[in-house]
């Protein structure tokens, strides 16, 4: 052991009650140290008579937050002994009282389980986040929960993994007593007035309420659509199950086969990679938390149309007060019409009440003059994509704002430097791409101009937070990182069409590999029209032919996607897709015209053509330095596309493959590997490799 990790428990006496306090900063996380010196205290408590109890408390801002993530697929020899530290707290001869604040998660929450009592301050929360992580609670939590809270409550929190706060929590006897004030005092107190209690009351000696057979099929068929293709979640279930129906040594001694199995699957890989991602993709070389930062206090808007609504939408719900300019009364009605109907549905459904819809509008201000923004500090500029009309905008406004203020474009392709060089103070243009629809994704692409200052991009990155989106710094390129790479993808789908798959089969593909949508699906949702205008204008600017694939004859007919009920699929009120003959047909026609000969493409080729075209462009784009980290566009693609966290993104899926075979892939399939991709697989490299190497 190490000094520092000697110190990670610190031992103290208040009279007759040994404290052991844990000290491991950030979050008290379960590394190694934290045993040997939990252990070392309860040593000292059980040698020393004239200790009656042991009170277990966290330093700094809470208990311990759960098992090191970072220490996960090491060698179990050098894991930190959990189980052991609550094998021994079981067994222990006098009290022992868990004292929380803050957040008693995964390890944390098992470890104060593994103690004779519980107390907690009044905003403590708990719980067994495990299932996030693609894991299982490994250190008896899956046996001991359901004998305090009941199986019912314990698979519904082992299977969302959502805490529940400290008052809850008594009332289901897992904490024993709310402190009011002092939690340390609060704790000696309560270890004191307990320390002769006999026989201790130990949870791995209780019976489950409510294990009946058909609780635990009811959970086996709900994971079948919530969990849809992941591991841990049925390991949950079949866990709690003996729970109920076996003595604890043989709930306690399988958990620990099927944590490690959960623990070295991909599944858990990838969803661990995407913790560490989404907090990686926070920081930004050179910008800490020395920058300057504004508060927004007012927002902006420009355009109320879906885009421009579901923006303000973010802005309302945290009580920031919008703005919102259109240039007609008519928009401006049916743009605040939309916004109310988003809420009351809402509150339709018990998420909020109707006096939080009545506030929420109360802070929205439609005008139809851009001058109201003059106050505003930020401006959001939610126009239709079009390069005059943003122009003409950024220069109005550079007029209006105030110093200071600053000035974002939601576009989702253009450029944010040229956007930018209209106005006299370039350093406050920064682009904020947010996703459709606006007040449900959580994905921000935040685009960094060349000018945009440091002070703009870290408020801007806070106010993401601020507003609970997940905010992910690119650079100026065409489509950024998200749109960018889901241009290939969409390329590559149609190619394989022309091919001769079948579109539900490409769709298929990517339903099966867990996307909730195929890319054609996608398109169909998104517009076709939009795609369609998109490859029109670059031909023209490119002085090509005029496109004429298959699917611009299918928008050629008026079809443009679920808008007209029509697009490569039919739609009917249920919004479900279904294959049109005439379409099959248009499709068949298209390649005996062009001469192609169909094959079959299996679902093999499908999967990796799609992701493979996603992953080469990732390549490129990380090369070109559009994106900081290969990290960075997984949580693009985890929160702005679907991807499925469980999959780690296509960076980390890729990296699952081996880059070898992806390469071998590529060229199989007649695409060039970027040279950063080759370069990685040559090495034996990963992108993760890489991400750690900057
Ligand atoms: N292990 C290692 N590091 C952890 C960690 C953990 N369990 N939990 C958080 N951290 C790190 C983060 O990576 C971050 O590091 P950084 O500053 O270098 O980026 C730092 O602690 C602070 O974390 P956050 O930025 O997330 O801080 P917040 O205050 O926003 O949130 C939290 C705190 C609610 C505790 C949140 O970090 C969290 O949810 N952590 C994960 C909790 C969890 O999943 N626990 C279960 C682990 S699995 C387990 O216990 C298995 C057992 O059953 C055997």
């Amino acid at each position: 052991m190490t000094n520092a990790q000697a110190e990670m428990v610190q031992q103290s006496r208040d009279g007759e009650i040994l404290i052991l306090t844990i000290n491991n900063p950030p979050v008290n996380a379960f590394s190694p140290g934290v045993p040997e010196g939990l252990k070392a205290g309860l040593d000292a408590a059980a040698a020393d008579d004239s200790v009656k109890a042991v009170v277990i408390i966290g330093g700094g801002r809470t208990f311990v937050a759960g098992a090191d993530i970072k220490t996960f697929g090491r060698p179990r020899e050098e894991a930190p002994d959990l189980r052991g530290t609550i094998e021994k707290l079981d067994g222990f001869g006098k009290p022992t009282v868990a004292a929380i604040h803050g957040t008693a998660l995964g390890g944390g929450l098992e470890l104060a389980m593994g103690c004779t009592y519980r107390v907690a301050v009044g905003d403590a929360q708990v719980g067994l986040p495990e299932v996030k992580l693609g894991v299982l609670p490994g250190a008896g939590g899956t046996q001991r929960l359901p004998r305090v809270v009941g199986a019912q409550k314990a698979l519904e929190m082992m299977l969302s993994g959502n805490p529940i706060r400290a008052g809850e929590a008594q009332q289901l006897g897992l904490i024993d007593e709310i402190v009011d004030g002092d939690l340390l005092a609060g704790a000696v107190a309560f270890a004191r007035s307990h320390a002769d209690a006999r026989p201790l009351p130990r949870i791995s000696e209780k019976g489950v309420e409510g294990g009946s057979p058909e609780v635990f099929a009811a959970a086996r068929e709900s994971i079948r659509k919530s969990h849809r293709g992941q591991l841990s979640p049925s390991l949950i279930i079949d866990l709690a199950e003996m729970a109920a129906n076996q003595p604890f040594q043989e709930g306690w001694d399988a958990e620990a086969g099927k944590f490690v199995e959960a623990m070295n699957s991909p599944q858990s890989r990838g969803l661990r990679h995407i913790f560490f991602a989404e907090r990686e993709a926070g920081k930004i070389p050179g910008i800490d938390k020395n920058t300057p930062t504004t508060e927004i206090r007012a927002a902006g808007i420009i355009g109320a149309g879906t885009m421009g609504g579901g923006i303000a939408m973010n802005f309302l719900n945290v009580g920031i007060p919008v703005t919102i300019v259109e240039t007609a009364q008519d928009a401006l009605d049916r743009g605040l019409g939309v916004i109310r109907k988003n809420y009351e549905n809402t509150a339709r459904k018990g998420r909020i009440s109707m006096e939080d819809v009545e506030k929420r509008m109360a802070l929205l201000t439609p005008t139809l003059e851009m001058g109201d923004l003059k106050d505003a500090d930020i401006i959001i500029e939610a126009v239709f994509e079009n390069m005059d009309v943003k122009k003409d905008i950024f220069t109005r406004l550079d007029g209006i704002a105030k110093q200071g203020a600053i000035l974002a474009s939601n576009t989702s392709t253009l450029d944010v430097n040229e956007i930018a060089s209209v106005t006299s103070r370039p350093e406050s243009v920064i682009g904020l791409h947010f996703f459709s629809p606006a007040n449900v994704m959580k994905l921000l692409e935040i685009v960094r101009a060349d000018k945009t200052s440091d002070s703009v991009l870290a408020t801007s990155m806070a106010l993401a937070k601020k507003i609970k989106k997940v905010g992910v710094v690119v650079g100026v390129c065409d489509g950024f990182v998200g749109n960018r790479m889901i241009h290939r993808y969409g390329d590559e789908a149609r190619k394989m069409v022309e091919e001769g798959a079948n579109v539900q089969d490409v769709d298929a593909a990517m339903n099966a590999l867990g996307l909730p949508m195929g890319p054609f699906q996608m398109s169909d949702m998104a517009g076709l029209d939009i795609g369609y205008a998109i490859r029109q204008h670059q031909a023209k600017e490119r002085g090509e032919p005029k496109p004429d694939g298959w699917l611009d004859r299918i928008v050629e007919r008026g079809r443009k996607g679920q808008k007209t009920s029509a697009g490569i699929y039919d739609y009917g009120e249920d919004r479900k897709p279904r294959p049109n003959a005439e379409m099959t047909q248009l499709i068949a026609d298209y390649r005996q015209e062009k001469g192609i000969t169909p094959r079959e493409i299996s679902q093999d080729e499908a999967t990796k053509r799609l992701t493979y075209s996603l992953v080469n462009e990732g390549a490129k784009i990380l090369e070109e330095g559009i994106a900081q980290r290969a990290g960075d566009i997984d949580v693009i693609y985890i929160y702005g596309y679907g991807f499925p966290a469980y999959r780690g993104g296509p960076m980390q899926y890729a990296d699952e493959q081996g880059l070898k075979n992806v390469v071998a892939d590529l060229k199989q399939y007649g695409q060039t590997p970027a040279p950063l991709l080759q370069q990685l697989a040559d090495e034996g490299g990963t992108f993760a490799g890489w991400d750690k190497r900057k």
